[in-house]
This record gives structure tokens, sequence and C-alpha cells, in this order.
């Protein structure tokens, strides 16, 4: 029983939804026992917060909650612009604070807030927490992947960093505007060269350095940046990985392609790692660099960064972030979905390559002025105490991770966890992809002690921060729910016809109307910022995603509805590895499927048709997977390989993946109508192929 206050009696449920004027949003709906008017029974699977933690919250009450939430939908623009104004804005936005089209039925989709509004996020991360004496609180502990290995920086120190990267930048060619490739691993260097980047105006794309070369050279010939920054090697777990030649690699592979703006001109290795004879530009030349650097102004619509990530088609889609709007997001939702306080020492585990490392380690914690932990190994090595010996020395307050690192940690046995103390510990975060109830109390009871509410934070890459996501203290949380919507977010789900459903019912989640993290385009590719989120189900901006929500208005993530697959958190196209699997010369056609993994959340598993008169083999099977490895990266790397002779097409030609799916996870009694099949015998092979 992972029930704080666990009390009794029943629910009771009050409608105390308002529908508000048309045109405004629906405030969610809270039954008696979240808004603390009636005792709830100990079968309702509700997790109440201490009274000690609600007594210091930020928001204790769901009618706090309701009340700004319902001035956020009401009123937008009074609302966020009341925050916004806690920034340093050089000179405030005009009278219109947010204008959009999210409706592609009255012309092309466009957003824009606090436009005309002159800032710089990274003046409002680092000189506005000097300014207001905090220089000397840490900005940054980073651990090194070895014990042993770890460094500190202070608000001051940062910002001194910082500018001595942006001044070197500046005086290599670098302007506002122009793209800047980071592939680098979690170093300090990473957030470093970020808001060095930020600091010009300069637009930087992240490249999880776990990419391919054939991968960063296919984003650099998209985004087609100045600069590229790296570092010469890495160590992951006990492997070194040569980062350098990597981007050599995908340096000559974009310069065969025309694009020969990419130069190779940092060469980072901070501290502990030369591997190779690499001149570090860090060491030798950034630091000959002032520690002063004036602020480029940009207006709050400008491009703050693009982000590549995976849809439905082989290409990756540059997921454009302008600076204002997702600042302010970005900062309000990292304080109330994490109870944030001054004195919180916080550590999110995930890497600045993905939006996570962008919204919740770099730009949201700065901008509250935190303390954050940067980790720079493996959360498993060398053991999998590793992260609670971490959370002990630095003493960690609020530490955020993914449901896969949960599960695997919970695998290798709960005396890993309890050998550290943790009692620094007060919220626990968790997102990527939906998180099992049987995790999620692992996670709450034996991490946590049953004392840490936790923020399961369901948003992606294209929302920029929190859409749904518990705020701590305000509600009693239900294991494996995202709970409500953050302030400003208005979550509908729609069945297959886009009909918006009330109440409890399952369908496909969409947002209406904007809020200020929204992407603003795909770059270089508006149509197909259009046709991907806005065209599926008009009037409303498609997440991609199912959901349902239950009998008290919670929400409930069930999963891409797209072929989209989420392995380990990570946002894989079945596109992209089925053409990496197509690419091995001995393979004729491939079809990927998501299979459910008891750790990864969802596993990789491929059908393969190969070229005729090619035998299927073992070491095909291994070099088949080895392709993927070396055009994607490792963490795509099919889990199962299903060499087919057929593949279960319409007479049209296409690819029946439902069918394909079923077989995967093995469930044959749910194969469905196989008749409208060109050749139904298909199947059958497939089926008798499956255990080869
Ligand atoms: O399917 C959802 C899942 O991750 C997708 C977004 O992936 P990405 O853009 O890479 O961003 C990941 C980090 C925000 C979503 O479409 N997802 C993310 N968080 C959750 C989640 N699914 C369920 N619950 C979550 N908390």
């Amino acid at each position: 029983n992972c029930s704080l206050n666990t009390t009794t009696n029943h629910l009771r449920h009050v409608e105390s939804m308002a529908v508000l004027p048309s045109g405004a949003g629906k405030i969610p709906r809270l039954n008696a026992v979240i808004l603390g008017e009636a005792l709830a029974s100990e079968e309702d699977d509700l997790v109440f917060p201490s009274d000690d933690f609600a007594r210091q919250a930020l928001l204790p009450s769901a009618q706090k909650y309701l009340e700004m939430y319902k001035r956020s939908v009401e009123d937008p623009a009074g609302f966020w612009s009341d925050i916004a104004s806690q920034f340093l804005w050089k000179s405030k936005w005009g009278d219109t604070v947010c204008s959009e089209n999210f409706d592609i039925r009255n012309g092309n989709v466009y957003v824009q807030w606090f436009k005309g509004g002159i800032t710089n996020i990274c003046y409002n991360c680092l000189d506005r927490n000097v300014d207001s004496g905090n220089g000397d609180k840490i900005a940054f502990h980073w651990e090194g992947n070895e014990r042993g290995f770890h460094d500190s920086l202070t608000y001051t120190q940062l910002l001194s960093q910082v500018c001595q990267v942006a001044n070197y930048l500046r005086d290599i060619g670098v302007k506002k505007g122009d793209a800047v490739v980071i592939y680098l691993p979690m170093l300090m260097e990473l957030p470093i060269a970020m808001l060095a980047c930020a600091r010009i105006g300069a637009v930087h794309s992240v490249v999880f350095a776990g990419f391919s070369a054939d991968s960063l050279a296919q984003r650099i010939m998209d985004c087609k940046p100045k600069v590229v920054l790296t570092c010469n090697a890495v160590k992951r777990g006990s492997k070194v990985i040569h980062l350098k030649d990597i981007v050599d690699a995908a340096l000559s592979e974009s310069a065969k392609n025309g694009i020969s703006s990419a130069v190779l001109h940092i060469a980072y290795s901070f501290g502990i790692l030369t591997y190779k004879k690499t001149p570090l530009v860090s060491k030798d030349v950034v630091p000959t660099y002032s520690t002063i650097c004036e602020v480029e102004w940009v207006d709050a619509e400008d491009p703050l960064f693009l982000l590549y990530t995976s849809g439905s088609t082989g290409k990756p889609k540059g997921v454009l972030h302008t600076t204002g709007g997702y600042m302010v997001y970005t900062a309000t939702t990292f304080k109330y979905a994490f109870d944030y306080k001054p004195s919180d020492i916080y550590w999110c585990t995930a890497d600045c390559g993905w939006i996570t490392g962008h919204s919740y380690v770099t730009y949201g914690p700065l901008l509250n002025g935190a303390t954050v932990v940067i980790y720079e190994g493996a959360p498993n090595y060398p053991d999998p105490g590793r992260c609670w010996d971490i959370v002990d020395k630095f003493k960690v307050t609020i530490f955020y991770t993914a449901p896969t690192l949960v599960r695997s940690l919970m695998r290798d046995g709960d005396a890993y966890v309890t050998r550290y103390s943790r009692k620094s510990l007060r919220v626990l975060g968790s997102v990527g992809e939906p998180i099992n109830p049987s995790a999620w109390r692992w996670f709450f009871n034996v991490v946590g002690d049953s004392r840490c509410p936790i923020s399961d934070t369901w948003w992606q890459t294209e929302t920029g921060g929190f859409m749904i996501a518990p705020l701590p203290g305000a509600w009693p949380q239900k294991p494996g729910s995202a709970t409500f919507p953050f302030f400003g977010v208005q979550p509908v789900i729609v069945d297959e016809k886009g009909v918006e459903i009330e109440g409890e019912c399952s369908g496909y989640l969409c947002v209406k109307s904007s809020w200020p993290g929204t992407f603003r385009t795909l770059y270089g590719d508006h149509e197909r910022y259009e046709t991907t989120y806005f065209k599926p189900f008009p009037g409303y901006y498609f997440s991609g995603d199912g959901c349902s929500r239950d009998k008290d208005g919670y929400y409930w993530l069930t999963g891409r509805v797209d072929d989209v697959i989420n392995v380990s958190g990570h946002r894989i196209g079945t596109a992209e590895v089925e053409s990496a699997l197509v690419s091995h010369p001995q393979c004729a056609e491939a079809a990927v499927v998501g299979v459910e993994h008891e750790v990864k959340g969802q596993g990789i598993y491929a059908f393969v048709t190969l070229v005729d008169g090619i035998p299927y083999s073992e070491e095909l099977r291994r070099n088949l997977i080895t392709t993927v490895r070396n055009q994607i990266g490792p963490f795509a790397a099919p889990d199962r390989i299903h060499w087919a002779p057929g593949l279960p097409k319409t007479r049209s030609g296409k690819i029946m993946r439902r069918i394909l799916r079923k077989i995967a996870s093995r469930q044959l009694d749910e194969l469905g109508d196989t008749s409208t099949l060109a050749d139904p015998g298909v199947v059958d092979q497939l089926i008798a192929l499956a255990d080869c």
C-alpha cells in the first residue's frame, strides 16, 4: 500500500466542471476526493501527498490549481504575461501577447507569443541570477563516468565560461541566425555550448552523441551549420567512443553532398579523457577569450534551437522552438511540476541530446536559478547503485528519470537502492513513456521511501515543456496516470472522425489552441508541420498519442498510435529502421513494428525479406543489426529479426502492420480478418518461422 494518507469512505462525485463561455477551455473535472471534500476508500488507487508535503507545496490544494488553471485558459494573455514580466526583457512585447491559427481550415497554421518583446534566454538563465546575488550559488555539479571525477561551477563561473565560448564562436564568424550543431556527451560543456549559442543568437541543434555518423550527416545536411562542436572521445560505462572520428566521417559525407559550411572548430575533452591526439581548442584557445560577452538581444519569436526527432517517414523532423514563449514555459513548468524551491538540488538523468535535456537539464532549471546535477555516464555503471550514490553525494532533492531506468533498476533488486540513504529526496519525476503502475509503485515505495510524490510528465519534443503532469501537493496521484493538464493546456480526446469526446473515454490525444512552448514549425518544411500535426484532426494539434480519461478526469497515456515506437524513452520511426535495413544489399524489404519489452517499454521487431537466392543465416542476422547500428545508432538496433519469405500485403500492396504486430507479440488468436490479403498463405509461413 503506497497511499500516504490513506483515508476511508467513498468517492462522491462533485460535478465541479465549469463549462466556460464558447472559445474558452473547460476546467478539469475534479471529484470531491481530489478537492479534499470527501474521504477516499482504500480500494481507490489514490496516493495522497503527505500533510507535511502539501503544507510547504507551491500548489497546496486542488482548489488553488483550479483557480490558476481557470485563469490560464480564460485569460491566457494576462496569465502568461504576468509570469513573463518576471524575466528580463530589453523591451516589452506589443499589445498582442499571443497570436495563432491552430485551425488548418482557416488557413496556414502559425503561433506567436510575446512578438516584439526583446530578450535573451542566456541572459535570463545566467546574468539575471548573478545580478540578483546568486553568483556564488552552484549552477552545475558534474559527475564523471568514473567515480571520483567531479566538478562544479557557480553561476558566476558558468557565465564566464559561456561568455568565452560565445566570444570564440563570434570570432570564428558565427552570427545571429546561424545554425551550430553540437555533438557532445554529458559534459558541462554541452549546456555551456548551448547557452553560448543562445547568447549570440545562433540556433543550436544538439545531436545526441549516440547517433551514428550517417545520422549526424543527415542532420548536418538539413540544417547546414556553420560549425560543429564536438570532443575527442567519451567513455560510456567501460566503452570508449571516439566522437571526433564520427564527426569527421559525418563531415566528409556531407561534403560529398555539397555541404561544405560545416567546419569542426572545437575539440572539447574536458579534463579527463584524452584518448586521441586532437587539438584541444577548448584548452588552448577558448580560455584566451574574454569572460565578458555582450548579449545579442533577440525577438521573442527568433529561433532558439532546432532539435531533430523521428516521425513516421524516414526523414527526421527539425522541430523549431523560438525564444520568448519557450523561456516562459520551461521555467514555469519546471517550477510547478517539481514544486521547486531555491534550496533544491535537482538531477535529471536525461542527455541534452533530447528535448528533456534542453528544457529540464538546461533552460528550465537555470531560469529558476536551480543547482543542477549532470552525470556523464551510464546510470548502472559500475553497478546499479550508482544513481543513489550520486543522490547521496550531492544531496539531490528532485530526481527526474525515465521509466526504462526505473524498470531496469527494479530488476536489479532493492538492495542496490536501500544501501544508500536517499533521505534528501523529496520529489521524483518520470518522462518519456507511460510508466506502468508496478514500476511507479517501486519507484515510490523503494526509491522514495513512500514519501516523495512522483511527477509523471507527459510532453513531447514538439511541446517544448510539460503538458499533462501532476503538481505535487495539489491532488492525489494515481500510479501510471500523468493526471491533469498544466496551466494553459487544453487537452481533448477525439474519436477517429476527429469529434471531441467528453467525460470518461479513450481516443486520440489532441490539444486545442497554443501554449507558449509550442513549436513553431519543422525546419524548412512548414507543409510537413501542418500535414503531420494539424491535418489529421482539423482544429487541433494532434500529438500522435492514444489516451484515455477516467471517471475522475485523470489522463492515462497509452502510447503512440502512429508508426513511431518508443524504445527506452527514445522515439524511433519504424521507417528509419526499415530504410537502414533495406540499405543492406541482401535485404529486399523490411517491416518494423514495436513489441512490448519488459525493460525498454517497447522493443524493435523487424520482419525482413531477402533478395532472391540469398539464404537466411546467423551471420546475415548479425550484419543486418550492425547495419542499423551504423546507420542510426546503437539505441535503434532491432531486438529481433524475423526472416520472412513474404510480407502480408493487401491487394494494393500495402503492408498490413496490424497482422505483423500480432505475430510479433505472438497474439496469434487475434490476427483478425486475413482474407483481404493478396496472399493469405504468407501469414502461416510467418507464424511457422516465428521461432527460428
Ligand atoms: O508517446 C509519448 C511519449 O514520448 C513521446 C514524445 O517523445 P519525445 O518527443 O522524444 O519526447 C520525450 C520526452 C518528452 C510522446 O508522444 N511520452 C513522453 N512522456 C510520457 C510519454 N508517454 C506517457 N507518459 C509520459 N509521461
